[in-house]
C-alpha cells in the first residue's frame, strides 16, 4: 500500500471485513494497533458479526474487539444469533450497529450511529443488509438509506460510512452508484473474499464491493475447510467449525475530506 502523506483537512479511516472467531479476534488484537499508528488513521469500523464462535456477537466479543483499537461494530444476518445480544444492541447502539433496514418496531439495537473526532468532525455509519439471495425479514435497503441521509443531512454536513452487508456484488454496486455523492464511502461485506475493485465513484464516494475477513485464511471463507467441503460432499450434517491458525486483516483504508465529505483516496488493507 503506498500511503499518502496525513493532512489535517482529511479523516483517514479504516474499516475491515467480518471478524471470525478466536483467530480473528485475536488478529486485531495483535495487528490494529500497531496498523493504526503506521498510517495515523483517526477511525477504525470493523464488521463483527462472525465474533462469537463464527456466528453471531454476544457482550464478550464485542467488548474485546472494541478493545482491540475499534471504534464502531456493524453486523449483519447473523447479528441476533447469541443470547442477551438484543439486550447489549438496545444498551449499546451508539457503537455497534445492526442492519437498518430491519423493521423498526420489532428489532432491537440501532441501525446507525454517529462517532466525532477529537477536532470535531463528525462520521455517520450505517449498516444495511442486502435481499439478494439473503433471507431475513429486511425492509429496502435503498429507501432505507434514502431515510438515513435525509435525516443526517438535517443535522449538518458530515461524513457518512455504508457497510452494505449482501451477498450479491450487484446489490452492492447498486448501493455504491445508488448513493454516490451522497455518501462518503461505501464497502461491502458478508461474502468474507476481499474484492480488488477500491475506487473513488465519479460523484466522490469511496467504494469496495467487498473488504474480505479478519481470521484465519486457511479454511474456507474462515472455516474448517475439512467441515466446508464435507457439507458441499455429503448431504450429513457437519456443523461448521472456525478455522485454526493466525488471523489476516482485510479490509479497506480512505482518506475522507472534512469539510466536502468526499473520499480522496483510498487503498486495500491486507495484513498477514
Ligand atoms: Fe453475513
Ligand atoms: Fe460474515
Amino acid at each position: 500500500m503506498e500511503l499518502p502523506q496525513k493532512s489535517d483537512v482529511n479523516l483517514r479511516v479504516i474499516v475491515l471485513g467480518d471478524v471470525v472467531g478466536r483467530p480473528g479476534r485475536q488478529a486485531l488484537g495483535r495487528s490494529l494497533r500497531p496498523l493504526k499508528q503506521r498510517t495515523s488513521a483517526d477511525l477504525v469500523v470493523v464488521n463483527g458479526e462472525n465474533a462469537a464462535g463464527g456466528a453471531g456477537i454476544d457482550a464478550g466479543t464485542a467488548l474485546e474487539i472494541r478493545s482491540a483499537g475499534v471504534d464502531i461494530v456493524t453486523l449483519g444476518d447473523h447479528a441476533f444469533q447469541r443470547k442477551g445480544v438484543n439486550e447489549f444492541l438496545d444498551k449499546n447502539g451508539e457503537w455497534c450497529i445492526r442492519p437498518c433496514n430491519f423493521p423498526k418496531d420489532t428489532t432491537p439495537g440501532s441501525g446507525w450511529c454517529t462517532w466525532r473526532s477529537p477536532d470535531g468532525v463528525t462520521v455517520h455509519v450505517i449498516n444495511l443488509m442486502g435481499r439478494v439471495f439473503m433471507g431475513g425479514a429486511t425492509e429496502c435497503p435503498f429507501r432505507c438509506v434514502d431515510g438515513f441521509l435525509s435525516e443526517v443531512s438535517a443535522q449538518g454536513s458530515a461524513i457518512t460510512i455504508c457497510d452494505m452487508h449482501a451477498e450479491a456484488t450487484s446489490e452492492k454496486w447498486a448501493m455504491g452508484r445508488y448513493t454516490d455523492g451522497r455518501m462518503s464511502l461505501v464497502v461491502g461485506t458478508h461474502t468474507h473474499v476481499q474484492t480488488a475493485d477500491a475506487q473513488i465513484l465519479p460523484g466522490g464516494t469511496g467504494y469496495l464491493t467487498d473488504l474480505g475477513m479478519t481470521g484465519a485464511n486457511t479454511g474456507v471463507i474462515g472455516m474448517d475447510a475439512q467441515v466446508a467441503l464435507k457439507r458441499f460432499l455429503s448431504p450429513t450434517p457437519a456443523p461448521y467449525q472456525i478455522a485454526e491458525g493466525e488471523g489476516i486483516l482485510h479490509g479497506v483504508i480512505a482518506d475522507i475530506d472534512k469539510v466536502t465529505g468526499k473520499t480522496v483516496w483510498i487503498s486495500l488493507v491486507r495484513e498477514g
